[in-house]
């Protein structure tokens, strides 16, 4: 029997802008993604944009007492910012009342509502001056942070900053997944600093509040880095990556510092962000109460082909590895490797001063998924089922081992929109019908994890 402890959170998580829909409606401003659509709607899966999503703005009540049926105690979702702070400092009254009963709907169903406050989603006002490259955009996030602080920190308790926010970084400036699109290293730098800087601010605010008896976290997606062989070179590679990838986000929001060989290296390569003499005492002193840990797949690399120095970009510190043996998911190509979820466990305990943390996120997305629909109109997602369990029991080994893990969120709850590829790949315990009114019908995996939260685990 795999038993998890005692208030083990249960639950899913998802965020406002792949959800609500309502995106043009009682107030809300476009946010990069609306604008994006709007101007390149061929590129986003079958034409499907952000307008509508999920529908959760209408619908959300219905969601709630899913979760409910299901047994969960929480549940992730993002506020959005353009809904709240429409020109980035006026309240909207609209965005007020939905968040506000969306949380309480939660509250009263038994789901501990926990609030992000970015999630890939930049208002377009202020991408207009430049966006997490403009030092102004981390004083306009420490503003929109304390207003929702301020709004709900009465009934929400626990809040996180950011969700993973090395993808904006690495698909918006070294990528073309994300708006602008653009590929520099040197402006990504630029952008990571400012959004860890905003971060910073946020935890400030935080602390600064009225209701600050909660707690204060930020997601970060935790791949553990394998070295492809034991090799110096591939070990030094694996080394640097995982200072880019990992310590940098994890040292700054864990302990308020950045790594001392990462610093040097940008330096010496003139990449270094443009800073403030008093950044450091900020970082310093707004570290975060817990972590909330993303673990789809780990990331497995190698010596770089030619390595250079000084340093043009990450291509010169590591390369990736396509390791044969590996298992995917060919749906969404990711490597299926539950064994990352017990390493990057026992890092955080071993290496974060114990630090409680959650699994924020862990999934399976399949594309047409209605290939394994039964004669009940039920999906049976036995290899969802296969994922979570396997994860469950590698983390389970880690809770055992001492590892301060609170709770376990699946992404998603009802099948939501992904980006770029908006309902290709479905994630969720809910599918959703877009042909027929957002309908939301059970798949076989809330059955399974409706009796693994009853039994507060499973066999
Ligand atoms: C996480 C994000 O990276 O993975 C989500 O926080 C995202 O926003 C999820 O939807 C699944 O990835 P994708 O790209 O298949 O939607």
């Amino acid at each position: 029997m795999y038993t998890f402890p005692k208030n083990f959170l249960w639950g899913a998580a998802a965020s406002a802008p792949q959800t609500e829909g309502a995106a043009n409606v009682d107030g809300k401003s476009p946010s990069t993604w609306d604008k994006w659509f709007e101007m390149e709607p061929e590129l986003f899966f079958d034409g499907v944009g952000p307008e509508h999503t999920s529908n959760t703005y209408h619908q959300y009540k219905e969601d709630v007492a899913n979760m409910k049926a299901m047994g969960m105690n929480s549940f992730r979702t993002s506020i959005a910012w353009t809904r709240l702070l429409p020109d980035g400092q006026t309240l909207n009254p609209k965005a007020l009342r939905f968040y506000r009963d969306y949380f309480q709907e939660m509250i009263d169903n038994g789901v501990e509502p926990i609030v992000n406050l970015f999630h890939f989603d930049m208002p377009w006002w202020l991408m207009e001056k430049g966006g997490w490259e403009a030092r102004e955009s981390t004083d306009h996030f420490a503003f929109y942070a304390k207003t929702a602080f301020e709004c709900f920190g009465d009934i929400v308790k626990k809040w996180a900053t950011f969700n993973e926010p090395l993808v904006h970084i690495e698909c918006g400036y070294m990528g073309d997944a994300h708006w602008p699109k653009v590929q520099d290293f040197k402006r990504a730098i630029q952008v990571a600093y400012h959004t860890l800087l905003a971060h910073a601010k946020a935890v400030k605010a935080y602390r600064n509040n009225p209701y600050n008896d909660g707690q204060i976290s930020i997601i970060l997606n935790l791949s553990p880095v394998y070295p492809k062989s034991q090799n110096k070179e591939d070990v030094e590679a694996a080394r640097w990556a995982d200072l880019l990838y990992i310590r940098s986000f994890l040292d700054c929001a864990v302990k308020g510092t950045f790594p001392a060989e990462l610093v040097e290296i940008l330096k010496e390569a003139h990449l270094s962000p443009e800073t403030d003499i008093s950044d450091h005492e900020i970082f310093r002193e707004n570290t975060v109460d817990f972590v909330g840990c993303n673990y789809y797949q780990p990331l497995r690399v190698q010596a770089p082909q030619s390595p250079h120095r000084p340093i043009t970009g990450p291509r010169d510190l590591f390369r990736g590895y396509d390791w044969p043996e590996k298992r995917i998911n060919p749906h969404r190509g990711w490597e299926i490797y539950p064994q990352g979820i017990y390493d990057i466990a026992m890092r955080l305990k071993e290496s974060y001063h114990n630090i409680p943390w959650f699994i924020s996120e862990n999934g399976m997305g399949v594309s047409e998924e209605e290939r394994y629909m039964d004669a009940h109109g039920i999906i049976q997602d036995t290899y969802r089922i296969d994922f979570v369990s396997d994860h469950l029991k590698a983390l389970h080994q880690a809770i055992e081992e001492g590892s301060p893990c609170f709770g376990y969120h699946m992404w998603t709850f009802t099948d939501c929109w992904s980006w770029l590829n908006a309902y290709k790949n479905r994630y969720g315990y809910y599918r959703l019908d877009l042909t027929n009114g957002y309908a939301r019908t059970p798949k076989e995996i809330s059955f399974w994890m409706a009796d693994v939260i009853a039994h507060n685990g499973f066999d």
